[in-house]
C-alpha cells in the first residue's frame, strides 16, 4: 500500500492516477475534505494534516511506501518524519535541486532549505529513501501568466532573458510513480528537468505561437515586479524567484537526462505542455 500525500496537488494527483493504472493499492491523503472529490472512486481517501502529526496515524496504518509532498509550515516536519518511519519502509520525497551547482539553484531559497532539513530528517531515521528533485514546473506558466494572457495578451514580467528548463509535471509524476512501485530506487537521488533551456520571453512566445495569438512580453524591473505582486504573493517567494532569475542571466539552464534514463522516453517539451493545456491557457 502506497500513501500519497499532496494527493490533490499538481504532482500528487497525477501520481495517484499512475499508481491506480499500475494496479498498486493507493491511499490518498488530503487535508481539506473537499479536495477528495476530484480523486478516482477506486482510491481510499484519508484526511490528515501535516501540521498535526497524530492526524496521520490512521492513514499510515498498513502502508509500506509514502510519497511525501511538503508545502506546510516547517515546525512539525521532525514529528511527521518520525511517524513515517514508525509505519513505512520507504519514502519518496518531492524535493528540489538545491545541491545542483548551477547559479539558478544556488540562491537564497527558504523552500529549498526546508527540503534539505526534511532530507536530513529522513536520512536520520534510517528509512529507505528516494529523492525527486524537479526544476521549474512547466505548469508555473499557467499559474503565473494565464490570467494576463486571457485578459489582455500582455505578460508583464521580470528577467525575460532568464533561462529555465521547464519540466512537465506529468514527467515528474511518472518518475515519482515508477520509483514508488518499482524496486531498485532506494537511495535514488534524481534531478529532473525539461529537455531544453528557454528564456522566459521565449516561453511566452511559444505560448503565443501554439495559441495562435499575439502575446506581448513586457519587461518589468525587479522593483516593479515587487510592487505588482504586493499583497497577492508572499514576499519571500518573490525575492527567491528574483534572485534565481537574476543569477542565471547569461547562463543556459541546467539540463539532466534523468527523465529519459528512468522512463526510457524523452521528456515532454514546453511546447507540448502548452499544446496540451491550450484550452485552459486561452480561457
Ligand atoms: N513549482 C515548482 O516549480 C516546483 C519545483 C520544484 C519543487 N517544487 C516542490 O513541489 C512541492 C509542491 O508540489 P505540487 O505543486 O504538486 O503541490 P501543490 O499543487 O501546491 O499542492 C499542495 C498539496 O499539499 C497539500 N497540503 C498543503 N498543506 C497541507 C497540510 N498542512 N497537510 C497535508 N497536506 C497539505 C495540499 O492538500 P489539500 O488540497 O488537501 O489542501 C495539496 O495536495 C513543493 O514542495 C515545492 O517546493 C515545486
Amino acid at each position: 500500500m502506497v500513501l500519497v500525500t499532496g494527493a490533490s496537488g499538481r504532482v500528487g494527483r497525477a501520481v495517484v492516477d499512475l499508481l491506480v493504472e499500475a494496479g498498486v493499492p493507493v491511499r490518498a491523503l488530503t487535508h481539506r475534505s473537499e479536495a477528495a472529490v476530484a480523486l478516482p472512486a477506486k482510491v481510499e481517501v484519508v484526511t490528515g494534516d501535516l501540521t498535526v502529526p497524530e492526524s496521520l496515524d490512521a492513514g499510515l496504518r498498513g502502508v509500506s511506501v509514502v510519497f511525501l509532498v511538503w508545502t506546510a509550515p516547517p515546525a512539525t516536519a521532525p514529528a511527521v518524519v518520525e511517524r513515517l518511519a514508525t509505519y513505512a519502509r520507504r519514502v519518496v520525497f518531492l524535493s528540489s535541486p538545491h545541491q545542483t551547482p548551477h547559479p539558478f539553484f544556488q540562491q537564497p531559497n527558504p523552500m529549498a532549505m526546508l527540503h534539505a532539513v526534511i532530507e536530513r530528517l529522513i536520512a536520520a531515521t534510517g528509512l529507505e529513501s528516494t529523492i525527486i528533485r524537479p526544476g521549474m514546473f512547466a505548469s508555473n506558466a499557467w499559474l503565473w501568466w494565464a490570467t494576463a494572457i486571457r485578459a489582455h495578451g500582455v505578460v508583464r514580467w521580470p528577467y525575460g532573458a532568464a533561462e529555465t528548463a521547464p519540466v512537465d509535471d506529468r514527467d515528474v509524476a511518472a518518475v515519482a510513480g515508477q520509483t514508488l512501485y518499482q524496486d531498485g530506487h532506494a537511495g535514488g537521488d534524481y534531478v529532473l528537468t525539461g529537455p531544453e533551456s528557454l528564456s522566459q520571453a521565449e516561453q511566452v512566445s511559444i505560448i503565443g505561437d501554439v495559441l495562435r495569438r499575439r502575446i506581448k512580453f513586457e519587461e518589468l524591473s525587479p522593483d516593479e515586479f515587487r510592487i505588482e505582486t504586493e499583497g497577492s504573493w508572499p514576499r519571500p517567494v518573490v525575492d527567491m524567484l528574483l534572485a534565481a532569475w537574476a543569477a542565471t542571466i547569461g547562463t543556459p539552464a541546467f539540463i539532466s537526462s534523468t527523465v529519459f534514463d528512468i522512463l526510457g522516453s524523452t521528456p515532454r517539451s514546453f511546447r507540448q505542455w502548452v499544446a496540451d493545456h491550450a484550452t485552459s491557457l486561452s480561457g
